[in-house]
């Protein structure tokens, strides 16, 4: 049956009814497979609007790339402002990404902001930050869900004292309305005596919600609804969409699935194709590395990437599974010199290798025995040196 296409000025069909649906940002209203975890959240966050300011509530949502972390935690957080409305209990939530927002500071200056947008930038202390937050929320009568997004990356930054001091804050005002609930949420996230005191850490260790990975037919599920949205009718085989799930089940990640899914239609569109074939598929997968998302690169400063150019060359030059950071910083001094950039100092390459395997994009760790002195080693994760290479230097271009 012939199908209803959509022509641009050139006479060209897509196959593609609305790409947003396959956008990073899009959160479905409905997400399979993950109800029985949207429940555990409501459920225990209940007492938010069944009795606001009695408990404060601390969860933490741990599991792999791509299990629905960050969209499930949306979705409920949205459904809890919602009820919290309609009891006329001023409930706000705020999502932070800890990977953008790299300290103490700047996460609680982003709360502070929401509540007084015009509040200086710099001048306090992040004490002085969080007890401002207490009140307003106090002053304010407001309740606020907080939601940590990546906060492992941020953890292995600058440790645990956010965790401490935020759940802190709540237990030393015990007569006082409980305003802050947390969430945080990260691929693993370091749950030690080391850090904690005892009560925290069994409030934490009992509230650990953790994702599995997707399996191939859950991916189906997820799948067969974005491509009821997206996609015009008939657009894709069906072999094509177990392709893709036999794929990404490997890692059990919907946003590959996801990726593969788009990208293949990008391809059918390239070649004119009004159906999705497994091959574009196949083109797809050769062509994307899962491990290398924009939306983390892009958020790199430029030496960091200028830096990651050159331990890619080194890696693909090299042959070798490891080189060591004098080899890398020297690829780097010339990777510079090709950009037109200044070099900078050697103690800052050191701490960028920290900060680059902190995203977990390079593997650093230290030498053992047989090498003369001690010196950092750097490898790489996952992905091919010369992907990597040709992927950074798309970016810096
Ligand atoms: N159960 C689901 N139903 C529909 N879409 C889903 C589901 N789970 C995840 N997705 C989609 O897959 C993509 C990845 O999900 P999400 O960003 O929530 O993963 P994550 O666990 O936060 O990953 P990361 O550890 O990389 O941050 C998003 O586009 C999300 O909308
Ligand atoms: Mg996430």
């Amino acid at each position: 049956m012939p199908r209803d296409y959509v022509e641009d000025e050139l006479g060209r069909t897509s196959v593609f009814k609305s790409e947003k649906y396959l956008s990073i940002d899009y959160v479905p209203e409905n997400l399979p497979h993950r109800e029985t975890e949207l429940r555990t959240l409501a459920q225990s966050f209940k007492t938010m609007i069944t009795s606001p300011g009695q408990t404060s509530q601390k969860f933490i949502i741990q599991g792999p790339v791509g299990t629905g972390k960050t969209a499930v935690t949306k979705r409920f957080s949205e459904q809890l402002v919602q009820a919290a409305v309609r009891r006329k209990i001023r409930l706000r939530k705020i999502h932070i990404n800890c990977r953008v927002n790299k300290s103490e500071y700047l996460v609680y200056l982003k709360i502070l902001r929401t509540f007084k947008p015009n509040f200086p930038r710099r001048g306090h202390s992040p004490e002085e930050v969080l007890q401002m937050i207490i009140e307003v929320l106090d002053a304010e009568d407001r309740y606020l869900l907080l939601i940590l997004d990546e906060l492992d990356y941020f953890i292995k930054q600058k440790g645990v004292d956010i965790i401490y001091n935020l759940t802190r804050l709540m237990d030393d005002r015990l007569n006082a309305p409980q305003r802050l609930s947390i969430i945080g949420i990260g691929r693993k996230i370091p749950l030690d005596d080391s850090a904690f005191d005892a009560s925290t850490l069994s409030t934490l260790q009992r509230n650990v919600l953790y994702f599995e990975k997707y399996t191939s037919n859950a991916l189906r599920d997820i799948l067969s609804e974005r491509i009821k949205m997206a996609f015009e009718p008939g657009a894709i085989m069906e072999e094509t969409i177990s392709l893709i799930c036999d794929i990404a089940s490997n890692r059990g990640d919907a946003r590959y699935a996801i990726e593969l899914l788009w990208r293949g239609g990008k391809q059918a569109d390239a070649v004119g194709s009004d159906v999705i074939i497994p091959d574009y598929v196949r083109k797809a997968k050769a062509d994307t590395h899962p491990e290398l998302r924009e939306e983390v690169f892009e958020t790199l400063p430029l030496h960091n990437k200028l830096l990651l150019l050159a331990a890619a060359r080194q890696l693909k030059e090299a042959r070798s599974v490891y080189v060591t950071i004098g080899e890398v910083e020297e690829m780097y001094q010339a990777v510079c010199e090709e950009f037109g950039k200044q070099s900078r100092a050697h103690t800052q390459i050191w701490e960028w290798v920290q900060d680059l395997d902190a995203h977990g994009v390079i593997d650093a760790k230290k030498s053992g025995v047989g090498q003369r002195g001690q010196t950092t080693l750097i490898g790489l994760s996952d992905v091919p040196a010369d992907l990597l290479e040709q992927f950074m230097v798309n970016l810096l271009e």
